[in-house]
């Protein structure tokens, strides 16, 4: 079958990929919609892992159900792509997301488990989850971004009436505010150094007003507008100016929420976490009941996440999708991806 493996740096090829065999463990599936990540742009940018096969948010019939007996073939479903170990003290607490071994074998982003930039991919049993008919394909490729976003604002803790800002306006970003929003915040302001993103979070509901992180004085604008900074600061966008306006547009004794990630270091000024004694917090992916619950809040239309979709491509446009999402300059926030388009 063909897949889309990374070829160098900002360059991927289409090749060959040998199906998943029946093992009666895991559970292959027909790949129907796969979501390109900012984390996949990451390894994209980076050229590496070379012949990585992405695609870790997905949605797939089963074709084979392996060891899950109540899963037939046909079943529509999703899954969290990661590979926690089951048996130590996080896995056992319902953190998977804190266990050693949660990304070492992840469907999509690990060599030994290709991802669904293909047509058909194995998933661990434990990690499939059933997608109602009320929930289609596209939304099923998007409940694993959604649910990073749900994590971040569990761990964000807003308080009714709330001022919080969201920085970058991807699809993260995007999820992030339409929680906060959700959860009471007051106000929500996005700051992005793309305009046509930035405009597109207002436009869509989620951000109450967004602000151009490229302005030098966009810091000391926020900071008077809500009278010497936010409640909540969540980062999703991981660069060292993008965290530090994180840190001095928190109110003292606050919370930021790191999502954004970098592979390389990031340089922040700590002078002014250590002067506003701020509470700093890490957010990665998100537990199986936080997955579970945006199907859920799918499923009863109390989330649209479909409004974030901007296009579906086949398999031999995904270059090209890369290339749009990192243009700097289109609005484009979620491209998903058709193996069978
Ligand atoms: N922690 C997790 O579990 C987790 C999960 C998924 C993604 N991520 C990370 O979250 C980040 C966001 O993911 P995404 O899919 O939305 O990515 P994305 O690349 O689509 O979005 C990042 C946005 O930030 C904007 N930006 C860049 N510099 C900025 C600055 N200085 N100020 C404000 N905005 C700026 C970009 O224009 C872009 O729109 C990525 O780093 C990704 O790797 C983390
Ligand atoms: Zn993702
Ligand atoms: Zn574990």
């Amino acid at each position: 079958m063909k897949c889309v493996a990374i070829k160098g740096i900002k360059e991927f090829e289409i090749k060959e990929l040998q199906e998943p065999s029946v093992d009666h463990e895991n559970v292959i599936i027909d790949v129907k919609k796969c979501g390109i990540c900012g984390s996949d742009i990451h390894y994209w940018v980076a050229g590496e892992p070379l012949g990585l096969v992405m695609g870790h948010e997905f949605s797939g019939v089963v074709k084979d159900p392996g060891s899950r007996s109540d899963l037939k073939i046909g079943d529509r479903v999703t899954g969290l792509p990661i590979s926690p170990c089951g048996n130590c003290d996080a896995c056992l607490s319902g953190n998977p997301q804190y266990c050693a071994s949660t990304w070492q074998q992840a469907v999509g982003l690990s060599l030994s488990n290709p991802g669904a930039l293909t047509k058909q991919t194995k998933v661990r049993p434990d990690m499939i989850m059933k997608l109602p008919d009320t929930v289609n394909d596209c939304e099923g490729a998007m409940v694993e971004p959604t649910a990073v976003g749900l994590h971040a604002i569990h761990l964000a803790d807003i308080k009714v009436g709330a001022k919080v800002l969201v920085i970058g306006g991807g699809i993260i970003g995007l999820v992030s505010a339409m929680f906060a929003k959700m959860e009471g915040a007051s106000y929500v302001a996005l700051s992005e150094t793309n305009r046509k993103r930035g405009e597109k979070a207002v436009r869509l509901g989620v951000a109450d007003e967004w602000f151009d992180a490229k302005d030098t004085k966009m810091v000391e604008t926020l900071l008077q507008k809500t009278n010497g900074g936010f409640d909540v600061v969540i980062e999703c966008c991981g660069t060292s100016p993008a965290v530090g306006t994180a840190l001095m547009t928190v109110k003292p004794g606050k919370t930021v929420v790191l999502v954004g990630v970098s592979l390389g270091t990031v340089t922040i000024p700590t002078i002014v976490g250590v002067m506003k004694e701020l509470k700093i917090l890490g957010a990665i992916g998100y537990t199986k009941e936080e997955f579970q619950t945006c199907i859920t809040l799918m499923a009863e239309k109390k989330i649209d996440v479909l409004k974030f979709v901007d296009d579906i491509v086949g398999l031999e446009e995904v270059q090209k999708a890369y290339e749009r999402l990192t243009s700097g300059t289109d609005d484009a926030v979620k491209i998903l991806v058709d193996p069978n388009k």
